[in-house]
């Protein structure tokens, strides 16, 4: 069976290519449905429509509350009959209500190799806190920030002389890996969240668990 996904974005939308060119593969068991972004100027958005998928606004400035703005995100969801969303980058937190609508179908992406360096500017901190390992992670959204189960997690050296730029590059190789890998999982169900854990039904470290930096 193939899921119905949304990918959410806010900017460039560079993991949103990676998920749908490795769903556009045949035997993927994902489409991607639906690219919905709450920034009318994200780049991703151009990119989506340039690969023939379908694309939505809601500009999260033109609606007075959390709410409203979920509500409307919700709405656009239903009528394409999303199953799963994959945020990418979308720079919105989510209100206990959505998160909990989409529990164990909601994945992010995120910089870090959690419960490490929750929060934003992580390769900066990393550099600073003198940390050798650091990578992605993709892991469930729960309600509070960053701190889902994870599905997937790929790591990569910090070498001598990296920037947060350098390091930003080297771990985006692995996010463009990782996220598909992590998607075919919870779409094909060999990984999937029971309660406060993620069953792995081919084993914890089966392809797309752990990935080594290459
Ligand atoms: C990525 O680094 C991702 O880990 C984080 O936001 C960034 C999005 O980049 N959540 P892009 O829009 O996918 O290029």
């Amino acid at each position: 069976m193939t899921r119905r996904v949304a990918v959410l974005i806010s900017g460039r939308g560079s993991n949103m290519v990676s998920l749908i060119e490795a769903a556009a593969a045949p035997g993927f068991p994902a489409e991607i449905a639906l690219v919905l972004s709450n920034r009318p100027d994200a780049g991703g958005l151009e990119r989506a429509k340039a690969a023939g998928i379908a694309t939505a606004i809601i500009d999260h400035k033109e609606h007075p509350t959390r709410e409203d703005f979920e509500q409307a995100m919700d709405a656009v969801l239903e009528q394409h009959n999303i199953e799963f969303i994959c945020l990418a980058g979308f720079m919105r937190v989510l209100t206990d209500w959505f998160v909990e609508r989409w529990a164990g179908r909601m994945i992010n992406i995120h910089p870090s190799l959690l419960p490490l360096f929750r929060g934003v500017h992580t390769h900066r901190r990393v550099l600073e806190e003198g940390v050798l390992i650091h990578g992605c992670t993709v892991h469930f959204v729960v309600p509070e920030l960053d701190a889902g189960p994870i599905i997937a997690q790929a790591a990569v050296p910090v070498i001598p002389n990296d920037t947060e730029e350098s390091l930003a590059a080297r771990i985006l190789v692995q996010e463009h890996l990782l996220y598909p890998q992590a998607l075919r999982m919870i779409s094909d169900g060999s990984a999937r969240l029971e309660g406060s854990r993620v069953v792995f039904s081919k084993g914890w470290n089966s392809e797309g668990a752990l990935r080594s930096p290459s």
